[in-house]
């Protein structure tokens, strides 16, 4: 196991230990630079480990007001809908803590029109990041989840955001699922100081181990594949669960 495999007994003692070193990471660079800032995934791993940043044991450690939040992606639905990321995100966490409003960057229009929203959330980042032509944001940390069919973000096999290297945020047409969603792109993900994966349960174990253990080849099937720290730290979090197809190959990252 490569020392950027960490791997728990169970799905909460992951959590614990995550929202530990979030916390530490959050103070940190709050401390050394004056803010933190978070793409956070969707999904339902993630949230018992939002729901922690609330609870008594952190909620007067993070320094709310240095803390910046945008998101991975998002579904093209209403930010009320049971759908949305940013809906989750805000019942575990948002609507709980001292964060100062301005510092959340939802997506917008993400409902009614998903690629004027691209446009518009790749302007809010550009903006925020002071970005000039050809840069890319540096996130402090990229949280991602792992689909069983190896999407991250929304970056689904065989869409066409897999390909796209100059766009910041793309609306990415999933044909399985008859729906845009609004996606950060790999040059994004991979240009963050601390990308970490969070994944649990048996039913991710055949694809963390074509991911981090035969390497499939083709790195489409599996677009987390694609994911790759390009100066920064990449981490998986795993319950022994999504590791347990592990154990018979060499899961090296
Ligand atoms: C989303 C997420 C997506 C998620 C995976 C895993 O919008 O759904 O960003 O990439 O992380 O689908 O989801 P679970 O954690 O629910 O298995």
């Amino acid at each position: 196991m490569g020392e950027n495999i960490k791997v728990f007994q169970s799905k909460e003692s992951m959590i614990h230990s995550l929202a530990e070193a979030i916390v530490d990471l959050a103070r940190r660079k709050a401390e050394a630079t004056g803010r933190f800032t978070v793409a956070l995934s969707g999904g339902s791993t993630p949230k018992p480990l939002y729901e922690s940043f609330a609870s008594s044991q952190y909620l007067h450690k993070i320094p709310w007001d240095k803390v910046f939040f945008f998101f991975g992606d998002e579904r093209c639905v209403p930010h009320d809908s049971e759908d949305s990321n940013y809906h989750m995100v805000h019942e575990a966490i948002l609507s709980k803590v001292p964060v100062p409003a301005e510092n959340i960057f939802p997506t917008e229009m993400q409902d009614v029109n998903p690629e004027a929203s691209a446009e518009l959330y790749e302007k809010t980042i550009k903006k925020f990041f002071a970005l000039g032509e050809n840069q890319l944001p540096r996130f402090d940390l990229m949280l991602l989840g792992l689909g069983p069919d190896g999407h991250t973000a929304s970056l689904f096999p065989g869409t066409k955001a897999l390909e796209e290297r100059q766009r910041l945020v793309v609306s990415n047409y999933v044909e399985k699922m008859s729906t845009h969603r609004i996606t950060l792109t790999l040059p994004v993900i991979n240009n963050s100081e601390n990308i970490i994966f969070v994944v649990a349960g048996h039913d991710k174990a055949p694809v963390i181990a074509h991911i981090l253990g035969e390497k499939t080849a083709d790195q489409h099937l599996y677009p987390a594949q694609l994911v790759k720290a390009t100066d920064g730290s990449l981490k998986w979090y795993l319950d022994r669960e999504a590791y347990q197809e592990c154990q018979s190959h060499a899961c090296q990252h």
